[in-house]
């Protein structure tokens, strides 16, 4: 699997060529129907999910759950266009997805910043990438990097910085090249809870302000539920619990040890657990 973002021109295709006035195009509407994903090596072959179905608005944060196994990062990467499926399809404002594209960007879990490359090198990545001119990739940098709060820090290689900081560098990065969709593969996940906590809260808060569309793969329920819309359970075998969190925005701190956000995440361990029970079988 690349380990890094991979940015490649627009996606191309129509738009819809008379929108009616005052509609917004469905750039980023996401949508996946009999997706299957078969993995082929040495004579055997493993196929983690054969049939999920499901869509995405405009501005929706997603987070993905789910056992080990399930096969999160797979739908994860055949979304990104890293693989492709055996079956269904994956369409983005209309078009079907037949690999990368700038218009989705990817946080891997492991660090992918290039050591040898500066935080503010990194995050010009996919606006350079992109081919765009001097003064526009100087301004996306500068944005993604104080949105992120690492602008004091932009001359410093990825070996001068804490954990938390790498993974700050990548969600710059990620955001940097405008992308409409970001897809996140357990971005948090060996953090300390405090940089956890503050991380979260700094991607809300981004979210919030540039209006993108996240897909975010955790193992934290408690993470999936402060942060998401709505809560993909991918069971093992492909099937899909869908659960809405209905609580106010913006989420608080505060938030998080009330009882509301806590029955949530009871109620998706009991939906995980009933998958691990009924269905902890090799497919
Ligand atoms: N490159 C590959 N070749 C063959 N099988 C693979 C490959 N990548 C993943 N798999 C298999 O696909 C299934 C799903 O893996 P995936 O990494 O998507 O699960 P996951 O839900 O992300 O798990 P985790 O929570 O542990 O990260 C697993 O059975 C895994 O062994
Ligand atoms: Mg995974």
């Amino acid at each position: 699997m690349p380990n890094h973002n991979t940015p490649a021109g627009p996606a191309g295709g129509a738009l819809p060529l008379h929108p009616p006035e005052g509609a917004v195009p469905l750039h980023g509407k996401l949508s996946v129907s009999g997706l299957r994903v078969t993995y082929s090596s040495g004579g055997k072959s493993v196929t983690p999910f054969s049939d999920v179905n499901f869509s995405v608005d405009d501005g929706e944060f997603i987070c993905i759950i789910g056992p080990s196994g399930a096969g999160k990062s797979t739908l994860l990467f055949a979304l990104a266009g890293l693989i492709s499926p055996s079956a269904g399809e994956i369409r983005v404002a209309g078009r079907v997805v037949h690999g990368p594209g700038g218009d989705r960007a990817v946080v891997f879990q492991d660090d992918a910043v290039f050591p040898w490359y500066t935080v503010e090198k990194n995050v010009a990545y996919s606006p350079s990438a992109a081919g765009w001119d001097r003064k526009r990739k100087e301004r996306a940098v500068d944005e993604a990097l104080s949105l992120v709060g690492l602008a004091d820090r932009r001359t410093f290689l990825p070996g001068q910085l804490s954990g938390g900081m790498r993974k700050r560098v990548d969600v710059a990065r990620a955001f940097a090249g405008d992308p409409e969709t970001i897809l996140m593969d357990e971005p948090f996940g060996g953090l300390d809870t405090q940089t956890k906590e503050s991380l979260q809260e700094a991607i809300l808060e981004i979210w919030n302000s540039k209006k993108k569309t996240i897909l975010f793969v955790t193992h934290d329920l408690e993470e999936a539920a402060f942060l998401a819309d709505r809560v993909f359970v991918l069971q093992k075998g492909g099937g899909l619990n869908i659960v809405p969190i209905d609580l106010p925005r913006p989420r608080t701190s505060a938030m998080r040890t009330e009882p509301a956000l806590q029955s949530y995440r009871r109620l998706l361990g009991d939906l995980i657990r009933s998958q691990e029970e009924s269905g902890n079988h090799v497919h």
